[in-house]
């Protein structure tokens, strides 16, 4: 047996050993979020620094819930159904869930939605899965200026009907020779990162035949875009 097989078993083992953690992990999890969120709906009967002790652990266990879905879906085939689905209507959704935690730190989201855009044939939940990671992203790479912009739009003249969607922050920007690092599994530059924010994304979207790509100035800001085929039914 070569090194390299070795290092592929190991890396097989240390995968399904992962899964079946973040599954353990995931009941009890839940378990816990039930319990806070039920506190926090009790906050008028305790004192402010309990109520804020209660809001910061449910929180945490938010970004743990979050973290340990993008875990399995990385690791676990999809089954869940196709279907047509409206990409300004996920945005919409995808947006209001963000903007609710960002307010809170003076970040908003500005929507250019083109109307009557086609619909697609894609899992809803995997779709919104996507902008919320792409979303995510550009709220933690925002340090001065507070909008984000979140745009769908359809070249009439392309034959091939793709939409654009895309997302751009003017936050940190994307150092030159980090641009080929973050799609790869693992590569983070956060101290809280999994790195498999992109991954995932990339992973959902080529199954539908849509492509994810960036363009980036260090500094300055970034901007994901992704083109979606709406001739995709036969998927
Ligand atoms: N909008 C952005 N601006 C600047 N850098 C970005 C942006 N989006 C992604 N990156 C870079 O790409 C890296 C990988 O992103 P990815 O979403 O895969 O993982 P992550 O955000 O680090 O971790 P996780 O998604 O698990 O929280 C990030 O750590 C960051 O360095
Ligand atoms: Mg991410």
């Amino acid at each position: 047996m070569g090194n390299s097989d070795i290092l592929n078993n190991k890396l097989q083992l240390l995968g399904k050993l992962s899964a079946s953690l973040v599954h353990e992990i995931r009941n009890p999890l839940f378990a816990l979020k039930l319990n806070l969120d039920y506190l926090s709906q009790m906050r008028l009967h305790v004192s402010d620094d309990a109520a804020e002790s209660i809001q910061s652990c449910s929180e945490a266990t938010d970004r743990l819930m979050f973290l340990i879905q993008n875990f399995s879906d990385f690791s676990k085939k999809q089954n869940s159904e196709t279907e047509i689905c409206s990409i300004n209507d996920i945005t919409q959704i995808a947006v209001n869930i963000m903007q609710s935690n960002a307010c809170i730190i003076n970040m908003y989201f500005e929507t250019e939605l083109q109307p009557n855009l086609p619909s697609i044939y894609f899992q809803k939940d995997k779709l919104l899965q996507v902008f919320l990671n792409l979303l995510t992203n550009a709220v933690e790479a925002e340090n001065t200026k507070n909008t984000i912009f979140v745009r769908t739009y359809m070249d009439d003249s392309d034959s091939n009907k793709t939409i654009y969607w895309e997302v751009e922050d003017s936050g940190i920007g994307i150092k030159e020779e980090d641009k080929t690092k973050i799609f790869e599994d693992f590569y983070t530059s956060k101290k809280q990162g999994t790195g498999l924010g992109l991954s995932v994304c990339k992973k959902i979207l080529n199954e539908y035949n849509a492509e994810l790509d960036f363009k980036s100035k260090y500094k300055q800001g970034s901007k994901f875009f992704i083109k979606f085929n709406t001739n995709n039914e036969s998927l």
